[in-house]
């Protein structure tokens, strides 16, 4: 089988890599990939919002599958473009990543629902924002509707800050036209726990559970992230957890789109705020998590591309989805100065170290070869140096060990990723 992957950071090279170990596949093209992708597949020029290019390229290379890693490309439709030219492809349709791409239409669709999450309200104007406020209670949650690259999120002490919240997600439209509308929302507190999924438009499986850490600094300080580091499973999410998300959130979710017309066929990102009044979620995404699939897919038993092709074909309910019982942790280690600005284009030592592990991994997600053919930093979030092992505090060690044998310059990485596993 030939299988095309879209994307091209850490999450695209831990899907490539679970697609190379299946022995169905035969060749694997990312699109556009990075330099570490290029060790289990063939990296194509063709940019992730390039849907015709895309397709061309399927057509004439005869892909078999292809796999969606990223959310801009989903919200923006590849699905039902690829499907409109009969090819197959595996993640959800643009009325249905809508579930990612728009938080108003996911807190109408819990609230209609009754999937529980925090209390909200929707604004279409700052003025409305700005009378809401008047009477709101503090802390306050304000989030862009649309897309924000995970930044789109402020959370605010007292009223003045919450203002000044507005002024800058709507009328000074820091994050674009996501903060067209907004939603206010009821602050939360609890540990927060990422679940991922895979639904074919009525079964959904459940993956192992991980746990992430979104902010940039030690001690969980700093701004926000797409996240630093994470493992699996979360000790947190025990069977009492599960049980009530099985009942109160994960299907009632999938049937709920259904009964919109909205099928849902990919993955679905169940981020969870395990509340004093139980478990709420807090977002979903249609994909799989960054970092969080570097943790998950090395746990996986099943071969990626049976579970894949099941979503596809409509026939979930026939797969076993199965889990080591074992831990993953990944450090992500960054540019320093990420999430704001950065310098990039230096080279990066050790990567030769991984070869040949079973048990460690680096997966790249801001990578690329310069004109020397050296492997050099190309973004915020460099490389996810991964570890499995028999418990979370052994993976954690040797994760952090393993952070030592690379090297370059303003490599920033945070120092505490999985400190809840101490606290257990
Ligand atoms: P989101 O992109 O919706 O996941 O929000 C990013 C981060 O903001 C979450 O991971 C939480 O840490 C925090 N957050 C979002 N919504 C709330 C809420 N209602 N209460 C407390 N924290 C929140
Ligand atoms: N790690 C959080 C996300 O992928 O959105």
């Amino acid at each position: 089988m030939k299988v095309l992957i879209v994307g091209g950071g850490g999450r695209e090279h831990a899907i490539a890599w679970a697609c190379a170990k299946s022995e169905k596949v035969d060749k694997i093209w990312c699109a556009p990939g990075n330099a570490g992708i290029a060790e289990v597949a063939e990296c194509i020029n063709i940019g992730p919002m390039e849907f015709d290019k895309l397709v061309s390229f399927a057509k004439e290379n005869q892909v078999d599958l292809t796999i969606v890693g990223m959310d801009d490309p989903l919200v923006g439709g590849i699905v039902d473009v690829f499907e409109a030219e009969g090819l197959r492809v595996f993640g959800p349709r643009k009325n249905a990543a809508i579930l990612e791409g728009s938080k108003a239409f996911s807190k109408d669709l819990m609230k209609k629902y009754d999937i529980p999450t925090a209390g909200y309200t929707v604004v279409t104007s700052p003025k409305e924002a700005y009378d809401f406020l008047e009477t709101a209670k503090f802390p306050i949650v304000l989030k862009a509707d649309g897309l924000a690259l995970g930044k789109g999120v402020l959370i605010c002490e007292d009223q003045e800050a919450a203002e000044a919240g507005v002024k800058e997600i709507m009328e000074d439209k820091k994050f674009g036209s996501s903060g067209n509308s907004m939603v206010i929302e009821e602050f939360m507190t609890g540990r927060e726990i990422s679940v991922l999924s895979f639904v074919d438009g009525k079964t959904i499986r459940i993956m192992s559970s991980a746990m992430d850490h979104k902010r940039a600094k030690d001690g969980d300080q700093g701004l926000n992230t797409g996240g630093m580091g994470n493992f699996s499973p979360s000790p947190f999410y025990t069977d009492e957890v599960d049980d009530f998300c099985r009942k109160y959130i994960y299907q009632r979710t999938v049937d709920a789109m259904a009964a919109e017309g909205r099928p849902f066929v990919g993955v679905i990102f169940f981020g969870l705020m395990l509340t004093e009044e139980g478990p709420k979620v807090l977002e979903y995404n249609a994909r799989f998590g960054d970092p969080e699939a570097q943790v998950v897919l090395p746990r996986m038993k099943n071969d990626i591309i049976d579970v894949v092709e099941a979503c596809v074909d409509g026939r979930l309910d026939q797969i076993d989805l199965q889990f080591e019982d074992n831990a993953c942790l990944c450090v992500v280690l960054a540019s320093d100065g990420y999430p704001l600005s950065y310098e990039k284009g230096f080279p990066i030592e050790g990567l030769d170290t991984f070869k040949d592990k079973t048990d460690e991994f680096v997966f790249h997600a801001g990578t690329k070869f310069n004109e020397k053919g050296e492997i050099v930093t190309n973004g915020g979030r460099v490389l996810a140096v991964t570890a499995v092992a028999d418990t979370l505090k052994e993976a954690k060690a040797k994760a952090y060990a393993a952070t030592e044998r690379v090297s370059f310059a303003n490599k920033y990485m945070r120092h505490d990723i999985g400190h809840a596993i101490d606290e257990i």
